[in-house]
């Protein structure tokens, strides 16, 4: 009997080069290895395979190809020996270099940039529709100034899941004398004008959500950090839920919410966040500027940091980078050192410790250090309630209870016209309730 032949179980991986320069006088935040490295961890959860890495030093870039010349016949050479599908570049190209590399490259390369795989990849990961909305039309605007060939090359360059921005290829009839090219931007014009209503619709829901939350007394611990540093496991193992994890890249997108008992008996609403980045793309800072608004409604920061990462302090720089550009840099800030369960020295726990303002060191896969946690937040969020001492009338019930459930009471008497309380409460709610002050 002839011996059959299995079939494939998944299809082959494209295969990349990756392309690091590094500029004279430009301060950047990796080293060009590191950033590779990153690089490399971010092609593979785009589902690439690396198969080679160039780098060069250069004063300034060249004005065409980015890269030099003789770097470029190099990498023709390399891409033909390794069998190369993709050209993988750290930086972000501008429109014309993009022209030029694919031009030298020709069909059967593609280039591409750290920026454009970044929106490939949260293509692939968005999950809730205002998620896949914000990542289309960071993909479109991106691509806009890009357009070169007809659209078949596009919806190829899309790949993986963010074939998203691809499906509206071919539907535009051309007018007259207009070619292809142009039919593309005319279609995708119309793309980002539906994209943006859209996103003003489900943004209008979000808002009357955040201001509900905003009225309501439960305090808002937001958790921020580098991208896989272990956020989504710290949430899960505090809530007991299932918010997706993965050795991944930006496995969470959209932000989750969950209602977390402390120690002291407090409720308060956790909340995680899409995990920042060196060099995220300022067309996704723009385009999550919805999500990451939710940070800024925080009443605490929970700053997750991977304490085995050997860039651990470059990249907390990068995540307080993008809290000022948004705007949250006023929020106190707890920092976590996680995934202390990895390490084989404690003591460089206990080192790492004093480098911070306020830090605690825990495991969020095993639960070391959790409590100790809890409590930090619990005594964090406390000393930012303020005190009130006041006289609500019986029928004010519901208020009583809710100063009872998220505040700290003090003393409490029953006297004639309602119940006096001195208690500690957060600001927002002491706000609201004035009215009653003695
Ligand atoms: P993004 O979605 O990219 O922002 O990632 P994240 O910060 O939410 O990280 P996530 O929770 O997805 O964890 C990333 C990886 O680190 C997963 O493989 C986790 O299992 C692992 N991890 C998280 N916390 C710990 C820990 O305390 N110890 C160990 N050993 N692994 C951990």
């Amino acid at each position: 009997m002839p011996k059959r032949i299995p079939e494939p179980t998944s299809k082959p991986k494209e295969r990349c080069i990756l392309v690091g320069v590094e500029l004279a006088g430009v301060n950047q935040r990796l080293n060009i290895e590191d950033s590779l490295e990153e690089l490399t961890l971010l092609a593979e959860t785009a589902g690439l395979k690396v198969v080679g890495k160039v780098t060069q030093k250069l004063d300034k870039p060249n004005p065409k190809t980015f890269i030099g010349k003789g770097k470029v016949k190099e990498l023709q050479d390399l891409a033909e020996e390794k069998l190369v599908d993709i050209v993988l570049f750290d930086d972000e190209l501008s429109p014309r270099h993009q022209r030029e590399l694919e031009r030298v490259f020709g069909e059967h390369v593609r280039v591409i940039d750290r920026t454009a795989l970044i929106l490939d990849i949260f293509a692939q990961h968005a999950r809730t529709r205002e998620g896949a909305f914000q990542v289309e039309l960071a993909q479109y605007e991106y691509r806009l100034p890009r357009l070169t060939r007809a659209w078949t090359h596009l919806a190829r360059q899309t790949g993986g899941g963010g074939g998203r921005a691809g499906s509206v290829g071919g539907v535009g009839l051309r007018g007259p004398g207009e070619t292809q090219l142009e039919v593309d931007r005319r279609e995708i014009h119309r793309r980002i004008d539906t994209l943006k209503k859209e996103l003003e619709k489900v943004s209008a829901h979000r808002e009357r959500y955040r201001a509900r939350r905003k009225k309501s007394q439960i305090p808002v611990v937001s958790l921020v950090g580098y991208t896989n540093v272990g956020k989504s496991t710290l949430l899960n193992y505090l809530s007991d839920s299932k918010v997706y994890v993965a050795d991944k890249l930006f496995a969470t997108l959209d932000p989750t919410t969950r209602r977390v008992k402390l120690p002291n008996k407090k409720v308060v609403l956790f909340t995680d966040t899409v995990g920042f980045i060196q060099k995220l793309p300022t067309t996704l800072v723009a385009a999550f500027r919805a999500t990451l608004d939710e940070i800024v409604d925080a009443d605490l920061l929970l700053h997750i940091v991977d304490i085995t990462h050997p860039n651990v302090r470059e990249q907390a720089k990068s995540v307080f980078e993008t809290l000022k550009e948004i705007g949250a840099d006023h929020i106190p800030v707890v920092t976590v050192l996680n995934k202390i369960d990895l390490l084989e020295e404690p003591s460089v726990a206990r080192q790492r410790l004093i480098q911070f303002d306020k830090a605690v060191a825990i495991s969020a896969k095993t639960g070391v250090g959790i409590n100790d946690l809890l409590e930090t937040i619990g005594d964090e969020l406390y000393s930012t309630y303020v005190q009130i001492d006041m006289l609500l009338p019986y029928q004010e019930g519901k208020t009583i209870s809710l100063i009872r459930n998220y505040g700290h009471v003090i003393q409490e008497e029953y006297v004639d016209g309602g119940i006096r309380l001195k208690a500690k409460i957060p600001g927002r709610f002491a706000a609201q309730i004035k009215r009653y002050a003695k």
